[in-house]
């Protein structure tokens, strides 16, 4: 089954063609992918414009499909199934990617699916080389989610843990801005970082010992406070690169331990990482390290897989209509939308 997935919620214009056939053959079933990012569009705004971000969408999905199609080969008659990113995410934006396929499913007479943005994520890393079987712990960190997820299998998920305030992507962002970096923050912070000392300052780790929910909003006051104090500094490279790391140190650290007690609370012995932080190397080196004394281990997607793509709409999608389920000819979005309220396979 050639499933096609449009991925729409935010800032990317993601295409990708999941083939069941080509999994078969020691695959991980991916014929192709094309992605279109708008962080040129919005960079001048230092964040996303959900107005422009749909307009641009609308501009991009033809060409990408044609693009995706010659890329993979086939023609749109070879398509078996659409799947589109349902929610959650901006409605603007998720409008036209579910509009764009629910149309063009019907017009080739074939079925189409909505998708959870959030369960994209959380089982790509099932497209990677070391995939996790069920159960496992999932953390999902991305520009507007953290959550801790048990997964017992495709649609039973258990939310553990999550932010009571900001994403560890978006206090990412802030971090960047107030840092002078651009849009989009994460792998800007995460580059300066390099440089820079991470025990330089010693930034909160809010609600360490307070189950499994994370507290981000802090994190921003404790970076402008030290941006603050650290001003004239005749080493002013040198110190916003400290500020960086420490500040990069203080969310993997916090990140790191949550995920280390969800696996103890669970007994589980897998953690999977997804969403666009996952793509952080300190965390995934920090959690390697970590999770190899409790004996369990890490899994995450490929690196281009980890931000926004079709490809994990296109596989989500995929594992839902294998099973049977299919949307009807109605398009409706959902913009704020819990994990928890998945059906599960039957
Ligand atoms: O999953 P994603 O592409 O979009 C959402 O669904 O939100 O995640 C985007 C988020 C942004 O906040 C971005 O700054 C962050 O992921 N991000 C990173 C890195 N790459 C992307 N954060 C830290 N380190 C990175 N290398
Ligand atoms: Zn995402």
């Amino acid at each position: 089954m050639k499933v096609l997935g449009l991925e729409t919620s935010c800032d990317e214009t993601g295409l990708a063609i999941f083939d069941s056939d080509h999994l078969a053959e020691g695959k991980n079933g991916l014929l192709g992918q094309v992605l279109y990012s708008q962080i040129e569009l919005h960079a001048t705004y230092g964040g996303v414009v959900p107005e422009l971000a749909s307009r641009d969408h609308i501009r991009k999905l033809v060409p990408l499909l044609d693009e995706l199609l010659k890329l993979c080969q086939i023609s749109k008659d070879e398509i078996d199934a659409i799947a589109f990113t349902k929610g959650p995410g901006l409605i603007g934006a998720l409008m036209t990617g579910a509009l764009f396929g629910r149309s063009l499913a019907y017009g080739l007479g074939v079925p189409a699916i909505g998708v959870h943005h959030m369960e994209g994520h959380l089982l790509s890393p099932l497209l990677g080389d070391n995939p996790p079987r069920f159960p496992f712990v999932s953390l999902l960190v991305s520009g507007g989610h953290t959550l801790l997820v048990a997964a017992y299998g495709i649609g039973e998920y258990e939310i553990l843990g999550e932010s009571i305030d900001d994403a560890a992507g978006e206090c990412f962002d802030k971090a960047a801005k107030m840092l002078g970096l651009p849009y989009p923050g994460g792998p800007n912070v995460a580059s300066l970082a390099e440089t820079g000392d991470a025990n330089a300052y010693d930034l909160p780790r809010p609600m360490l010992h307070k189950g499994l929910d994370f507290s981000f909003s802090g994190m921003k006051t404790a970076v402008h406070n030290l941006i603050k104090d650290t001003e004239g500094s005749d080493t002013d490279a040198k110190v916003r690169a400290d500020i960086a790391a420490s500040f990069q140190h203080a969310v993997v650290d916090t990140l790191v331990k949550k995920c280390v007690k969800a696996l103890k609370q669970t007994g589980m012995s897998q953690l999977v990482i997804a969403g666009g932080v996952s793509a952080n190397l300190h965390l995934r080196e920090s959690l390697e390290v970590e999770l190899a004394k409790i004996n369990a281990t890490v899994h995450y997607a490929p690196l281009e897989l980890c931000t926004d793509n079709g490809a994990m709409i296109a596989y989500a999608g995929y594992q839902r209509l294998k099973a049977g389920q299919a949307d009807d000819l109605a398009v409706s979005c959902v913009p704020r939308w819990s994990l928890s309220e998945l059906p599960a396979l039957v």
